[in-house]
């Protein structure tokens, strides 16, 4: 009976701190990840298994106090929602499960955990108020835990995402892949935070936060995206690049720059970008302040836009398009501007099927 209790506690204490490792996942990596989900799944088995008649008991119907009732309610609504988190982890398994099609968005897998995390904190709170003599005060502990975690979820992990971390990829390996044949040719624009900004060559994670080191050279996410897109469509590719003030090279520090640059609408001086040879652009930036970084929308008012079909791919830290598609619109006047993707930063360097998955629908109607 004692070893029963002791097992059932070890499995919950290690399935909340799964739960927490497994949000600082850009950290991790993909491996321990996956390997903690399994390791996840396994202790529910084990905690499902020894309170199964606890369980039983609490789902059973009849009279019941409005305590019992709202536990009753998190706990199958957990219940759902961690099975909703299992389809979605072998959705977007890459070393698990790479062969199951379904459920493969990052997002829907992102928001399902911050739910299973919010309510099983709910459901542990609720075992102890349920307990518990001094109701009032367990109930203000547990909305206040519950809220930390969605808050630990939604706001301070892709923070930390964006601020702390620099990922090693093999650039051969995320760059290449299906090849896509295009009759004319479009051009490939993109703005990165590399090469735009004063980095000292030993800059650490923190001011190095947002880029990825290929084959342990910097790299900024949008140029991997062009470099994917180039190498599917075998286009040219061109940056854009200031010639003046570059920004800070400590992340904050560029984010309070971006911020003034936008609040004065500010066109930084970039060296001539022209699409005049082109009838289509394949324009790809991040979102910086819910917008276009300003140095883009320098590049967007020096050309002529008339006729130009301008497609929009976005990477970004949480937000989608955004306002970004809006502005565009305005500042390249006279082009047809449609949305193709916007990818999480932390997806970026998994993106090429899914820049592959766009140009199809372009280039191929979606046939291969
Ligand atoms: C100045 C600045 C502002 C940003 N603003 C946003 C934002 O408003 N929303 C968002 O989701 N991500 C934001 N981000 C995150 C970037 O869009 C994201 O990290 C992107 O992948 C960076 O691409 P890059 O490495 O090519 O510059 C911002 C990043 C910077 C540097």
């Amino acid at each position: 009976m004692k070893m029963k209790k002791a097992a059932g506690v070890a499995a919950d204490i290690l399935m909340y701190a799964i739960m927490l490792v497994q949000m600082l996942y850009a950290f991790t990596g993909n491996t321990l990840h996956e390997l903690l989900g399994i390791a996840f799944f396994v202790c529910l088995a084990v905690h499902i298994f020894i309170k199964r008649g606890w369980l039983k008991s609490l789902l059973k119907a009849g009279r019941q106090s409005g305590g019992r009732r709202f536990f009753q309610a998190v706990t199958v609504l957990l219940f759902v929602c961690i099975l909703a988190l299992m389809v979605s982890s072998m959705g977007v398994s890459r070393m698990i499960f790479p062969w199951f099609p379904y459920c493969g968005s990052a997002d829907l897998h992102r928001l399902l955990a911050t739910a299973v995390l919010t309510l099983a904190v709910i459901h542990g709170g609720m075992y102890g108020y349920l307990r518990t003599q001094h109701k009032k005060r367990a109930a203000l502990l547990i909305a206040l835990a519950a809220a930390a975690s969605a808050a630990f979820g939604t706001a301070l992990v892709p923070y930390l995402n964006r601020h702390f971390k620099m990922v090693s990829i093999d650039y051969a390996a995320a760059v290449q892949g299906e090849k896509i044949e295009v009759e004319k040719k479009p051009l490939v624009v993109y703005f990165t935070r590399l090469g735009n900004t004063d980095f000292t060559p030993d800059a650490d994670a923190v001011s190095g936060a947002s880029l990825l080191l290929a084959d342990g050279k910097r790299m900024g996410n949008t140029q991997l995206l062009a470099d994917m897109a180039a190498d599917a469509i075998s286009c040219d590719v061109q940056a854009i690049t200031l010639t003046g003030e570059r920004y800070p090279s400590g992340y904050g520090d560029t984010v309070s720059a971006a911020g003034r640059e936008l609040r004065e609408n500010a066109r930084p001086e970039i060296e001539p970008v022209s699409v005049s040879d082109y009838d289509e652009i394949i324009l790809i930036y991040p979102i910086w302040w819910g917008t276009v970084p300003m140095p883009v929308a320098s590049f967007l008012e020096q050309n002529d836009w008339q006729g130009k079909q301008l497609r929009l791919i976005a990477t970004q830290g949480s937000s989608g398009f955004v306002s970004s598609t809006g502005d565009i619109r305005k500042l390249a006047d006279g082009a047809e501007v449609t949305e193709l993707v916007s990818i999480y930063c932390d997806d970026i360097p998994a993106a090429r099927q899914q820049i592959t998955d766009c140009l199809k629908q372009i280039y191929n109607g979606g046939q291969t």
